[in-house]
């Protein structure tokens, strides 16, 4: 398949492009940092430029697209123009959306576990009430609405936190979280803040298949298979590194000022498991990131 990749450059699109590029014909993108992008065929391209984008479909007519590209942080989405954040995360999606529709491309849209409301028993499924807390999660609902008008061709993945190393510049809280266990160094970890952890290289295999899957027209949740909380999640980096699990101070997500912090937006993953897309536990996940380094 003729696959195009956006935010290739992104911690989830550099593994993208290792997998992408395995398996199909890859066109992969980035904006300002290049990644992993050189070693495929890439492009720089900002694509809230409309005009680059459809010559781009044009040009190279994807039977796929995988759109990761966004303003992907909370914090600097609330740092940003509100009109800013639209025009990438919704109006560039609606536009991907639309060219996907005029040259018959699928398009996986990776969204977020953040869509949904907060809930104390958690485990979301796909009919789970939505309540997005932050700019950031609005904009990524308001780009799944934006690919469900304009595409008849399209699949939601509403991603879980996603652990791993980043490869080259590329950094998520489990890298830094690992870097500075290893140098010794406290960590301080929210004790009361679930998710559904997905391991990044697992996820990018998992998009790979999902391209050539006859899955249409669905919303999916894209998660691991344990709901933990951050400090769990530190404490298997621990366990898996050797690392001294006393460098763990607990703290509260509410202690924290400022941006509104989440506590438990775990997800319910039957419905990707039934595609035949299983995950390992958490614990075996991380132990094999640190074995693997990836
Ligand atoms: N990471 C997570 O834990 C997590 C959790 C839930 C959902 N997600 C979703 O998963 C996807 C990937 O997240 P990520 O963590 O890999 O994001 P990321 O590391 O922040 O990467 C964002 C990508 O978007 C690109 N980009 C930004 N502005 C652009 C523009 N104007 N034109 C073209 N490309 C642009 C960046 O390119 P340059 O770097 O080259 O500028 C980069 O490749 C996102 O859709 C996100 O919402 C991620």
């Amino acid at each position: 398949m003729k696959i195009l990749l956006t935010g290739g450059s992104g911690l989830l699109g550099q593994y993208l492009n290792l997998r992408l590029s395995a398996e199909h014909e890859l066109l992969t993108l980035y904006n300002e940092n290049p990644g992993n992008c050189h070693k495929f065929d890439s492009i720089k391209v900002d694509i809230t430029d409309y005009g680059r984008l459809s010559l781009l479909f044009g040009n190279f007519r994807p039977d796929a697209v995988v759109h990761t590209a966004c303003y992907s942080r909370p914090e600097i989405c609330a740092s940003l123009p509100r009109s800013e954040v639209y025009k990438l995360n919704v109006e560039a999606t609606e536009n991907i959306a639309r060219l996907c529709g005029s040259f018959g491309s699928k398009l996986i849209f990776t969204s977020t576990d953040l869509v949904y409301a907060d809930s104390e028993s958690g485990m979301a499924d796909e009919n789970g009430a939505l309540n997005p807390l932050t700019l950031y999660a609005e904009s990524k609902l308001m780009g799944e609405i934006a690919v469900q008008r304009n595409s008849d061709n399209y699949i939601i993945l509403r991603t879980a936190l996603l652990i791993g190393f980043g490869l080259n510049h590329s950094r998520n809280n489990f890298h830094i979280t690992y870097e500075n266990l290893k140098a010794g160094k406290e960590v301080r970890m929210f004790y009361d803040q679930f998710r559904t952890p997905l391991s990044i290289r697992l996820a990018a295999n998992m998009i790979s298949r999902l391209c050539g899957m006859p899955v249409r027209n669905e919303v999916v949740n894209f998660g691991g298979r344990d709901r933990v909380s951050r400090l769990q999640i530190g404490e298997m980096i621990c366990e898996a590194g050797g690392f001294d699990k006393n460098l763990l101070i607990p703290v509260s997500c509410q202690s924290v000022k400022g941006l509104v912090q989440v506590p438990d937006v775990s997800m319910n993953t039957d419905k990707l498991n039934g595609y035949g897309l299983a995950q390992g536990s958490v614990f075996d996940e991380v132990g094999a990131i640190l074995k693997n380094g990836i």
